[in-house]
């Protein structure tokens, strides 16, 4: 009876097949689990947070060495849940959260690739000497809330685009060389509470959405914006040309005044030196005439 045979072996098979099943089940599961030990171990890198911190490094130069352990693995494991151990990188949830780079030397220009940090919230260059624009890509930075490039080289336009940080609360731009006016729209920051763009060489008038804010929104004043040669407007104070220009006519009537007087007098002195002079000779003349004794 080979076909009841056949049907047995097919059945023994059969019924061994959930038992290697289970088996080949523990094992998958042994090995998953030894797999997400090794992920833990691993850190969750961030793609994008990765693209941010090599671009950023590739667009500076480092001449303290500050940003010396910014290399290999480091670099492709930006966050081991809140500790990075990139200097100047503080992480949150496994995502770059601030990048602090105040007074380090650094020379260079601000990577656009910064916008795919995308869980930024706070970027401080501040005090070094990098040099270009600022990017527009900053845009896409839509958790950005402190935004501070002070005291650098800064060159170009402040972009209107930072009006989609939406919760900025800090713009500090000042010490720099931006030109171009200041986009009105920065005004719009409803959570702007600090903003200084002092110290550059911006023009232009104070776009009064800034400083003439309605409601609670904080208020600029001038401390905000002196230091641009071409900037104008409230709260600014008026220049003091007019005041300038009395002083300087003033100056230049008392000036003429003098300089007249002077010339007169040296005028009528050299007159009476000349006519002493007519009279000496007239007087030797008629010396001479007088018969002598
Ligand atoms: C980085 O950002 C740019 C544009 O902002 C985007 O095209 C690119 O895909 C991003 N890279 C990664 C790795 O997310
Ligand atoms: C991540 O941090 C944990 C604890 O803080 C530590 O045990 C682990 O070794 C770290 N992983 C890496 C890759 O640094
Ligand atoms: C920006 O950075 C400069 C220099 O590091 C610092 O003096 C200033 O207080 C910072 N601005 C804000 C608003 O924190
Ligand atoms: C500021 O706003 C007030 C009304 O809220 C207006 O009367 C005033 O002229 C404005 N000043 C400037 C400089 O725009
Ligand atoms: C201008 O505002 C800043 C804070 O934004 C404040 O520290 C400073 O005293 C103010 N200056 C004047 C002249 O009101």
């Amino acid at each position: 009876m080979p076909d009841a045979e056949e049907n047995h072996h097919h059945r023994d098979v059969s019924s061994s097949n959930p038992a290697m099943a289970n088996g080949k089940g523990v094992l998958w599961i042994f090995f998953l689990l030894s797999l997400m030990v090794l992920l833990e171990d691993f850190v969750h890198a961030d793609p994008e947070d990765v693209a941010c911190l090599s671009g950023v490094k590739g667009s500076i130069q480092d001449p303290a060495n500050r940003l010396m352990g910014w290399t290999g693995d480091k670099l492709k494991t930006p966050c081991n849940g809140t500790i990075s151990e990139l200097e100047g990188v503080t992480c949150n949830n496994e995502r770059v959260f601030k990048l602090s780079f105040a007074g380090f030397g650094l020379v260079g220009s601000i990577s656009p690739f910064i916008s795919n940090c995308t869980n930024l919230q706070s970027l401080d260059m501040s005090a070094n000497r990098f040099t270009g624009e600022i990017p527009t890509e900053l845009q896409y930075l839509v958790n950005l809330a402190v935004l501070n490039l002070s005291v650098n080289e800064l060159t170009g336009l402040i972009p209107p685009s930072l009006i989609l940080c939406a919760y900025l609360n800090v713009i500090d731009l000042h010490n720099n060389r931006l030109t171009g006016s200041i986009p009105p729209q920065l005004g719009l920051l409803t959570r702007l509470s600090a903003f200084d763009v002092s110290k550059n060489k911006l023009q232009g008038m104070i776009p009064p959405s800034l400083v003439n804010r309605s409601g609670v929104l904080p208020r600029f004043n001038a401390s905000s914006f002196l230091g641009n040669k071409e900037l104008y407007g409230y709260p600014l104070p008026t220049p003091k040309s007019h005041g300038l220009s009395v002083i300087a006519i003033v100056g230049i009537g008392l000036g003429s005044g003098m300089l007249s007087l002077v010339v007169s007098f040296t005028a009528v002195c050299i007159w009476l030196r000349v006519t002493e002079q007519g009279y000496a000779a007239e007087e030797g003349k008629i010396t001479h005439l007088m018969p002598e004794y």
